[in-house]
Formats: C-alpha cells, structure tokens, sequence
C-alpha cells in the first residue's frame, strides 16, 4: 500500500511568519477563495487532524478503485499542498499542478523536493503552474487523458462553470477524478453539533472572510448530476469520504477503534445510503470517445 502522506515539516516557524506578511484573506474577482496566508491553517486543521489523515486513507483505497491508473499524464487542478500530486507521482504519473495560491504551491514543491531528496519520490515525474482553472484552457489544454480536482468546486464562486471548463481540457475517453464538499453533509453536520437555526435557515455557505475553512459554495449531488451530464460526461462511479467520522459523539482514541471506523467508512463508502452524507464526494467522470 502507498499511503498518501502529509506535508508538514517544511511548515516551520520561519515559513509561517513569511505566510503572516503575505495575508490576503479577500475572494478574488471570480468570487473565487485562493488559499494564500492559508497553508500553514489548511495544514494543521485538516492534514495534521485525524479527519486529515482518513481521507487520504480512503483517496488510497478509492482511487486505484474508480480510476483506470496506468500511469497516463494528469493535470492537478487546485492541488493545494501537493498530496495527491506526489501520490500520482510515486506511480509514474508526469504530474502537471497548477494551483493559483502562491503559498500553497511554495509549501507543496518544497514538500515534494524533500522527499525527492528522501528517494521517495521522482522530483521531475511533477511540474507546477501557478494558475487557476479558469486560465487552464490556455495554458495547460491537454487534451489530458486524466484531470484530478479535488476540494476545489466549493471555493469557487461559480462551480458550474469550473465543471464546463474541466471537461473541455479532458481527452476522449479521459478520466475526472471529481471530489466536492457536500453540501447535504454540511447541514447535517450543524445539526448534529446543535447549529440548529443555521440548518432551520439554511445559510450554511462560508463567506471566505479571514481564515475560515467553511467552504463559500458547498454542492450537491443533484447538481453534480446536472452539471456532468450539461457537459456531456458520464458519471461512472461516486463514493463518499468521511461517511461517519464527523458525525461521532467521541473521536476514538485507542488505535483499534481507529482501524475499525476506518473499516467501517471503507465497507460503507459506495453504499446507499451512507455514502449521501459524505463529508465529501468523490466521483469518477468519463468523457466519451468522439464518434468514429
Ligand atoms: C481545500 S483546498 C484543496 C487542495 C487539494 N486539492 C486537496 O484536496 O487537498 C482548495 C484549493 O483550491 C485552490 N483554488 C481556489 N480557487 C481556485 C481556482 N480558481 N482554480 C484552481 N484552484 C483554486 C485553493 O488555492 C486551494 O489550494
């Protein structure tokens, strides 16, 4: 097994003070969140949490499941702090990782490079383009046989949009690996936790101010269902990442009540009706081949 791992030595003191000067916690014309002064926080509240650490547990055991891998190039779109980059890479995948927030992409090269020098990982299996998606088109048109963008929709001010440009830049025949924040799981979770006049109204949306981490434009699967078929991709599979964890009364602390959640999200993942409440959903789009 390949575990994906988690970027945090280079998060170091003097890394973060330079993400302090560099702050800019505003939504971009596009209405967009780039995560610029957010690395060092993304990193210590998700990858360095044990809700981090299941779901590159479940992207593990997912991917080689939903994807044909066969060591294709692909096009990381909004990569982050470079996780599944380097994951794709230790298989043999050339990586393209474009990414938009100069701060993210700072952290995950410097990450790669670490474990480049580590001998686990071909530093030059990955190259890195600082731009959003919406420059893709011109500056990385593939056409690319495998697109992944994960955790990406929900900072967009217009995810609909990002779907029509993804499936432009994929290949016939290629493959999406999609995986959205849930929008449904969103408003269950606030009531399990006792938010309940923010369920009752629905305002579950984060606004993108400071350094909050609730995503601007959570997305269900109704719409993901309309927006792959609008752009003529089929929906060949769907899981969901998270399906218990966050809704537990007490975290498990022994390491055998650990291994079973993570069982249990992996028995119950593609099943209905479980895999609904996902914190997020991970899909796999196909583009068909052009008609002969
Ligand atoms: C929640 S992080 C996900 C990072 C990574 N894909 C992962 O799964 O860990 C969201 C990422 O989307 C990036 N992002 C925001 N707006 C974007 C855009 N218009 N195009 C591409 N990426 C964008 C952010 O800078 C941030 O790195």
């Amino acid at each position: 097994m390949h575990p994906i791992y988690t970027p945090t030595s280079h998060l170091s003191e003097s890394h973060s003070s330079k993400i302090h000067l560099s702050k800019s916690y505003e939504l971009t014309e596009a209405g967009d969140r780039y995560f610029d002064g957010l690395a060092e926080k993304f990193s210590r509240s998700l990858y360095q949490a044990p809700r981090g650490e299941l779901r590159l547990a479940m992207l593990d055991y997912l991917l080689p499941q939903m994807l044909h891998l066969e060591a294709q190039p692909v096009l990381d779109v909004g990569g982050g702090l470079g996780q599944l980059a380097a994951w794709l890479a230790e298989r043999g995948h050339a990586v393209t990782m474009a990414e938009p927030s100069q701060d993210m992409l700072t952290h995950a090269s410097a990450w790669h490079a670490e474990r480049g020098a580590a001998g686990t990982l071909l530093s030059d299996q990955l190259c890195y383009l600082a731009a959003p998606l919406q420059a893709l088109p011109q500056q990385a048109p593939g056409p690319w046989p495998l697109i992944t963008c994960h955790a990406v929709l929900e900072w967009l001010g217009e995810p609909r949009l990002a779907m029509q440009i993804l499936a432009s830049l994929l290949a016939p025949g290629g493959q999406l690996s999609l995986m959205v924040f849930n929008r449904d799981a969103l408003r269950f979770s606030n009531v399990v936790k006792g938010n309940l006049q923010k369920a009752l109204s629905d305002q579950l949306a984060g606004k993108g101010k400071r350094q909050r981490l609730t995503p601007i434009s959570p997305v269900t699967h109704d719409e993901i269902c309309q927006w792959g078929a609008d752009n003529g991709l089929i929906m060949e599979g769907v899981a969901g990442v998270r399906v218990f964890q966050d809704y537990l009364r007490q975290p498990p602390e022994k390491e055998s009540d650990q291994a079973a959640l993570l069982a249990l999200e992996k028995q119950y993942c593609r099943q209905d009706p479980h895999w609904r409440l996902g914190r997020y959903l991970l899909y796999t789009f196909t583009k068909p081949e052009a008609d002969v």
